[in-house]
């Protein structure tokens, strides 16, 4: 990542989530907000959770909506699936490449834990970020 340093988020809320995805739980494609996200996944799906991806889509200057409209349409031979095994720890840029995850199957859930760095320390959301990504606004 070419960081001198990196720190853990300040906020109670945010600098340590696990996500738990059941059957036919997924993640929509998205563009993150912050420059890079680092996981680790704790226990795979039976099938399907598969961490889907298209690097660089777009870019800072580029919102290329005319290459998301693409792979939204399922034509972009670019995208790419990872199916991560448990103790796989992924760090990706998610700003500007389009990423999801696949519907779960089975009984067994996919858990993943996703921690939250910044550059600077001391980062904290306010109270309408904690509500948008948690739905409350104390630990
Ligand atoms: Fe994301």
């Amino acid at each position: 990542m070419e960081k001198p340093q990196l720190f853990l988020m300040d906020d109670p809320l945010a600098r340590v989530n696990v996500m738990s995805y059941s059957d036919g739980e997924g993640l929509g494609w998205h563009f993150d907000r912050s420059e890079f996200t680092t996981t680790l996944l704790i226990q795979s799906p039976l099938a399907g959770g598969e961490f889907e991806y298209r690097t660089d889509l777009r870019s800072d200057d580029d919102p290329n909506l005319d290459g998301v409209a693409r792979l939204l349409a399922g034509d972009d031979p670019e995208q790419k699936a990872l199916r991560l095994s448990p103790g796989t720890l992924n760090i990706f840029k998610g700003k500007n490449t389009l990423h999801g995850v696949s519907p779960t199957q089975g009984e067994r859930n996919r858990l993943i834990a996703v921690f939250s760095y910044y550059e600077r320390p001391g980062v904290m959301f306010n109270d309408d970020e904690r509500l948008g990504f948690y739905g409350r606004t104390v630990a």
